[in-house]
């Protein structure tokens, strides 16, 4: 990319929301903890310091020295305001009442930030601290009822501070604000977009990997699905992937995904190595077990396959930016890395060189480099599904009839979504196997059987979600359907839990 925006992280609950916003203006940007600036390059074109839960009144508050950077035009937003505000001799003071939620600002002055912004516009507040006493080397553009500075300028430089928060969408013309800070006032031309990801992405796959082979394992989800096109159409056949049917995939999946992959192109091997996880799954019943045991026969299975590959020197991997942004603790100012969910382990044990091609994107992001690839819609839209399967919805110990049940039961609830319109209204849907069973009568018989647990959630991201409120006509259906077609089932539950505090997977 020839131009970026930089956004320090002081531990704002919204850092990976100003990212969002500035990427939607087709400028690429990053996110950097406060004590871990990248090389400086000419490519910066601009310098966000983000909102924190912290005062700057603190001894032991995060801190930034962006005067090191005369060049580059700095936004404060909030906290990175008052920080930036307090190095200029202003006062921070604790305000009597929090501010928080919506206000009108008032336009004081002229300025490029807040160009075409209209008086009385709505902005989104949220502070303890307010910029109280303003010094020499200060203008204030605006203010509101309750605060004086709603937004400055530093006159002798191009630094902004906006104590209301532009990248919430509530503030009504944040979007607006940002692209008066990243066109007008850094120069950004806004060319960053998926034709041109994907074509510098498969100049720079070109060069890296030029003659070798390349392997990566197809999960059939999103994320491995487009590195894996994105790839292809870099090295074409040198690509090798590998789908290891691991016997806790949805039913018929297996087979599914390796047609619709081979039709559309891909090179990709199948491994059937059922029976090899079954029989790691064995007698266990602790979660973290049962994960472990997943996790090692996966390395095994793959570093077994990669064997067969002549010339293979690179693992590809659908790591997306979310995966590995660091991102700084609310609950001290190290820095932390979120672990994320790829197969671990498999780089060192193998010796093989990474290659992540999508390692800067958002999830939804990789969705649209899906489409400019043309990957079919069924594939880009399908739900999240965890690595370790079927699995981790079956509590207990994973048996091969605990599976065939599961299997159908999970079939009738999606396919039932798919054929009424709710599959792309839901974040991600499945069924629980529950290892206890219960009284029921069917025709003039007692029954007793399993349990099963209808699972549907709205999220935007899986950090936070809500159950689905599907109607009870539809959750009736479903139910009968699945007490009649699926035998070892007589009672269907739905799952009315919110994360937090349960999660979405119940192991
Ligand atoms: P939880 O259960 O933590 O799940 O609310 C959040 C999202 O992550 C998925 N998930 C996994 N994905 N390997 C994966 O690839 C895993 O071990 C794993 N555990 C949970 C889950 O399906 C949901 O989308």
């Amino acid at each position: 990319m020839e131009e970026k925006i930089l956004i320090i992280d002081f531990g704002s609950q919204y850092t990976q929301l100003i990212a969002r916003r500035i990427r939607e203006l087709n400028v690429y940007c990053e996110i950097h903890p406060f004590n871990a600036f990248p090389k400086v390059d000419n490519k910066i074109k601009g310098i966000i310091l983000s909102g924190s839960p912290y005062s700057v009144n603190n001894n032991d508050s995060p801190n930034f020295n962006f005067l090191k950077f005369p060049e580059i035009p700095i936004l404060g937003i909030c906290y990175g305001a008052q920080l930036i505000a307090k190095k200029f001799n202003c006062k921070i003071s604790q305000s009597n009442t929090r501010e928080y939620g919506r206000a009108k600002i008032s336009i004081r002055k002229k300025s490029k930030i807040l160009n075409n912004i209209k008086l009385d516009s709505i902005v989104w507040m949220s502070h303890g601290d307010s910029i109280t006493d303003v010094s020499s080397d200060l203008e204030i553009i605006s203010s509101t009822n309750d605060v004086n500075v709603a937004a400055y300028k530093v006159k002798k430089h191009k630094i902004y501070g906006l104590q209301f928060h532009p990248e919430v969408t509530h503030t009504v013309h944040g979007s607006k604000i940002l692209k008066n800070f990243t066109f007008s006032i850094c120069g950004c031309k806004g060319s960053w977009t998926s034709k041109k990801f994907i074509n510098t992405s498969i100049l720079e796959i070109k060069n890296k990997l030029k003659n070798d082979k390349v392997i990566l394992g197809l999960s059939g989800g999103v994320d491995s699905s487009v590195a894996a096109f994105l790839i292809n159409s870099a090295v074409g056949d040198n690509l090798v992937c590998v789908f290891v049917d691991n016997g806790l995939l949805r039913k018929n999946e297996y087979e599914n995904v390796l047609r619709s992959y081979k039709n559309l192109g891909l090179n990709v091997i199948g491994v059937n190595a059922k029976n090899k996880f079954y029989s790691s799954l064995k007698g266990k019943i602790d979660p973290e077990v049962k994960r472990k045991a997943i996790g090692k026969t996966f390395i095994d299975i793959f570093e077994q396959e990669s064997k067969k590959i002549k010339n293979a020197k690179w693992l590809a991997q659908g790591t997306i930016y979310p995966d590995i942004i660091e991102s700084v603790s609310v609950k001290g100012p190290s820095a932390t890395i979120k672990s994320h969910h790829n197969v671990g382990g498999l780089p060192k044990k193998m010796n093989l060189k990474i290659i992540e091609p999508l390692n800067t994107l958002f999830k939804d992001e990789v969705r649209k480099i899906g489409i400019s690839l043309n990957i079919p819609k069924n594939i880009l839209n399908r739900h999240p599904f965890p690595g370790p399967g079927l699995a981790i919805r079956i509590l207990g110990e994973v048996t091969e009839k605990r599976i065939k049940i599961l299997q159908e039961a999970d079939h009738i609830f999606i396919s039932s979504l798919i054929k009424e319109n709710l599959y792309n209204d839901i974040w991600q849907a499945g069924v629980i196997f529950l290892p206890i069973k219960s009284v029921g009568v069917m025709g003039d018989e007692r029954t007793y059987e399993n349990v099963v647990v209808l699972r549907a959630v709205n999220s935007l991201d899986g950090m936070t979600a809500d159950w689905s409120k599907l109607s009870s006509d539809f959750l009736s259906k479903v139910s009968n359907e699945i007490i009649n077609k699926v035998r070892g089932v007589n009672r269907v539950v739905f799952d009315i839990s919110s994360k937090p505090p349960a999660t979405i997977e119940w192991e």
